[in-house]
């Protein structure tokens, strides 16, 4: 077996970082591999080479680091780990479409033989096939490298076919991870886990059951500093071809015949393939496209999507997306999936809601407002929790029920395990070979294939987004896409 990985602590690497000076790299990546150090998870030799290009010195760089990445750190490890964290940085020069600077990294990475190195490409995709074909005039292509590829990959099927097969001319795909962070929080594991782990909830995962599922990624942030980026790809690419598909499989999927990184990745793939196509005539009535307008966030008024920098004032990108999904086969036939993502939002919330059929007849009381049916809500943000909603007789002389839930997330152990932030579990894993909880080519190609239409519509009828005050959940038209099958969303209800 692949020593690399084994071990609770991962092997020596080196970790490559392409768009080091950029927002993912200082907001996420940084911070994550800052956790990993100060957990003792990274090998001590491992180094982080970063690549930027802009002609910083190492100095100016590790000083941005100080402004910008520190302060937004937490815990009491922070001051005692830093000083060693950063020693391990390396920043370089590097400019994707000039060759001195991968000659540079190749003297670096070839001056010591790190059994593991990675390439983490957190740039725009149309440097990727560029990146690549640099690596490999100057040898870095070999065994020993792993690439890590940012979502959304291109911009629909073809054009990330065609990246995924130029990457494929340098990279084997058990070389390459396609990385979808919401696969590595916290919850979404236990979800395998707690489904999987138990008899309880498998016999009841099924159409006869489940009236609807429901999935929400809100959030109250707007476009932020990336609205260059965000105008050209919109909610349905950057959000729904990847996080939310995902979250959908990992909740539809039947059990893998093992843990291995293939048999979730196969199954994951039966249910996109499984996922009924929206013909161009429904997506009007089966998918809401907002776009928000002036309003408020955190109690202060907040611009609109077209006032932010960098978006232009005529913008039609989509910032919400609401859909009705529906999965083709025996265990969800008729069951339907909404999905919804939405910038500026009235909270911050991520959470999964399976909502299961009510009982055949009523024989008690039920308090007013409470919503019929068992519900299973797993939430990944802001805290993350699997709380299953049921209904119990009120105590006394009554038949009341009350609503009750129970908390399945942290069994009692009486230890404190430290919890992991996604993206630190899964650049652990790329560091120790871990193929599992990244996304396959085959996946992503299906989750392209069943976006396109959509996509392909609202470009043809010029569909414009629908308004939506920011600090709300999103156009009126989101909340009729369940009411008229008699639904409503999670919050609403
Ligand atoms: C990213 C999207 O993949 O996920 C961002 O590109 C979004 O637009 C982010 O803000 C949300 O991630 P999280 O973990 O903060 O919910």
């Amino acid at each position: 077996m692949d020593s690399s990985k084994t071990g609770a602590q991962a092997p020596d690497f080196d970790f490559v970082l392409f768009g080091a000076t950029g927002d993912l790299a200082r907001r996420k990546l940084l911070p994550a591999l800052f956790d990993a150090h100060a957990a003792g998870a990274l090998h001590p030799r491992g180094r982080i080479l970063a690549l930027g290009s802009q002609p910083l010195s190492h100095e100016a760089y590790l000083a941005m680091l100080d402004d910008e990445v520190l302060p937004a750190l937490a815990g009491n490890a922070v001051a005692a780990s830093w000083p060693s964290f950063v020693e391990r940085i390396v920043y370089l020069q590097v400019d994707a479409n000039a060759e001195p600077g991968f000659d540079a990294l190749a003297e670096l990475v070839n001056a010591r033989a790190a059994p593991v190195v990675v390439y983490y490409l957190a740039t725009a995709p149309h440097l990727f096939v560029r990146i690549c074909e640099q690596l490999s005039r100057v040898g870095l292509t070999d065994q020993r490298s792993r690439i890590v590829l940012e979502k959304p990959l291109g911009h629909d099927l073809e054009s990330s076919e065609e990246i995924n097969s130029a990457v494929a001319r340098f990279f084997a795909e058990d070389q390459i991870y396609r990385i979808d962070h919401y696969l590595g929080k916290e919850s979404v594991q236990n979800l395998m886990a707690v489904r999987f782990g138990n008899v309880l909830f498998e016999p009841l995962w099924r159409r006869e059951w489940v009236k609807e599922v429901q999935i929400t990624i809100a959030e109250e942030l707007g476009v932020e500093r990336r609205g260059n980026f965000y105008d050209g790809i919109g909610a349905l690419r950057d959000m729904v071809q990847n996080h939310l598909l995902q979250l959908l499989c990992m909740v539809a999927m039947e059990p893998p015949t093992s843990l291995s990184e293939d048999a979730i990745r196969d199954e994951k793939l039966k249910i996109l393939k499984a996922l009924k196509p929206i013909q161009p005539e429904a997506v009007a009535e089966k998918v809401v496209r907002g776009q928000y307008c002036r309003g408020a966030a955190g109690g202060d008024p907040v611009p609109g999507y077209v006032s932010e920098p960098g978006i232009p004032a005529d913008s039609r990108t989509e910032t919400f997306v609401a859909i009705k999904a529906e999965i083709a086969n025996w265990r969800w036939a008729g069951v339907p999936f909404y999905l919804r993502t939405g910038k500026r939002m009235q909270s911050r919330v991520a959470e999964i809601v399976i909502h299961f059929h009510d009982v055949p007849c009523a024989l008690f009381e039920r308090p007013l407002g409470t919503p019929a049916g068992n519900r299973l809500v797993i939430t990944l943000q802001p805290e993350e929790s699997i709380r299953l909603y049921f209904l119990t007789k009120q105590p006394g002389d009554t038949q009341a029920l009350v609503p009750a839930s129970l908390d399945l997330q942290r069994p009692g152990t009486g230890t404190r395990v430290r919890r992991m932030g996604a993206y630190e579990r899964l650049l652990l894993d790329v560091i120790r070979g871990r193929l599992g909880l990244f996304v396959r080519r085959d996946e992503q190609v299906q989750a392209w294939r069943w976006v396109a239409p959509i996509l392909k519509t609202w470009q043809t009828t010029n569909t414009p987004p629908k308004l939506y005050t920011a600090g709300t959940w999103g156009p009126a038209a989101s909340s009729a896409l369940l009411s008229r099958d008699g639904m409503a969303w999670h919050e609403e209800m």
